[in-house]
């Protein structure tokens, strides 16, 4: 009923405008008296976790991308150095592990088999696994090492939304929690990060501010017959992230790319008219968001109409975006969670617009128990 839905049409559209409140109850609880990071279910003792030379995270779907964006923040933050498969992959091609391997295994449902045998597989080679899930007591956490619980609540509609956020928010914690503890970044620039998380929940609330002007974008891309997606840097698991959304609900054939790569193969796609959807890294030392423009400029010169998603402020992009959305300004590692939230809305939307099942895509299951 509507009442369960808080109104909204859809249980997908009432977790989407849930993701703030998700976001921060997935970090309550988790700075000491001291003010320090603590993981309260993490089992793992401190001297475990510094004998560990290297991470596998595994996982299926969205919970994937958040791994991917998980590699990027664990390396930078605690040089450790980490690989991302997908579980279904990892699990057949005998991989490397041993006792100084963490497997971090991502799962919303805590119940998607491949996922599952992935673990199983991971700690008959010695590995330990750690889970991080939102489904209390499933069975990736029993059988698991350790646990970080996300507290997204439960997640009704097939598409994960506001599980994703909340894998992020654990990852992140994991990772500075690493750094912490193998001292590889000092207290207050953890003290810093944690801070910007905290803050996290108020931007997000921006971003949904912004959903009238997603809705009306997104209706106007009905008759699209394939939509693009371009991200760089942590942006790119974002860009894949979106063009799953609008497959998932919308049936669309979508596509993300890492915006490097266009010149070797995508740019061919490219055709008069064809919505490329840009997500535009934060504006910094590196030179991230420059080439990011470049590769704006490219799709755009043959005919693309782009679609941006880039920080306030950010005036260079202005003149190559047909339609420009404004991201809060957050620091590049923890732009996922803000950029991610308008790509949720467009796909929701448009699903809508077409008619569609957005809670329950045809073909789709909310937890896959079968390999
Ligand atoms: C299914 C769902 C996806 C989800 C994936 C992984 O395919 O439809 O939304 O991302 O499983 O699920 P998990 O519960 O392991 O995160």
């Amino acid at each position: 009923s509507a009442a369960e839905k808080d109104g909204h049409d859809w249980f997908m559209r009432k977790e989407i405008f849930e993701q703030p409140r998700a976001v921060a109850d997935s970090l309550l609880g988790r700075r000491g008296v001291d003010g320090r990071l603590q993981l309260d279910e993490m089992r793992l003792s401190d001297q475990e976790l510094r004998d560990i030379t290297k991470i596998i995270i595994i996982a299926c779907g969205t919970s994937f991308y958040a791994g991917m964006v998980a590699k990027y923040a664990i390396e930078h933050w605690c040089r450790i150095p980490v690989e991302v498969e997908l579980a279904s992959e990892f699990r057949y091609r005998d991989p490397i592990l041993d006792y100084s391997t963490l497997v971090v295994a991502i799962s919303q449902s805590g119940e998607t088999a491949d996922t599952l045998q992935a673990i199983r597989h991971a700690r008959t080679q010695r590995s330990k696994v750690l889970a991080i899930c939102n489904t209390n007591g499933s069975t990736i956490p029993r059988e698991s090492d350790a646990v970080i619980y996300t507290h997204a609540g439960p997640e009704i509609g097939v598409a994960s939304t506001k599980g994703f956020l909340t894998q992020l928010v654990a990852c992140y914690l994991l990772a500075l929690y690493l750094a912490q503890v193998k001292g590889t970044r000092f207290g207050d620039e953890i003290d810093q990060v944690l801070g910007q998380l905290e803050a996290m929940p108020e931007q997000i609330e921006k971003v949904l501010a912004l959903a009238p002007d997603v809705y009306a974008l997104a209706r106007e891309h009905v008759q699209s017959r394939s939509v693009l997606f371009l991200g760089r840097h942590a942006g790119y698991p974002v860009a894949l992230e979106g063009a799953l959304k609008l497959k998932e609900l919308a049936y669309l054939h979508a596509e993300g790319f890492a915006a490097g790569e266009l010149k070797h193969g995508p740019i061919a796609l490219v055709e008069e008219g064809l919505p490329v959807l840009c997500v535009v890294p934060p504006r910094g030392r590196d030179q991230l968001h420059d080439k990011m423009l470049s590769g704006i400029q490219e799709v755009r010169a043959r005919g693309a109409r782009t679609l941006c998603l880039a920080e306030e402020g950010d005036e260079q992009v202005a003149p190559y975006a047909d339609e420009l959305i404004r991201l809060p300004r957050v620091p590049v590692l923890l732009q996922p969670l803000v950029a991610v939230v308008p790509l949720q809305l467009f796909a929701c939307e448009l699903a809508t617009a077409l008619g569609y099942d957005v809670d329950q895509p045809r073909n789709l299951a909310k937890s896959v128990t079968v390999e």
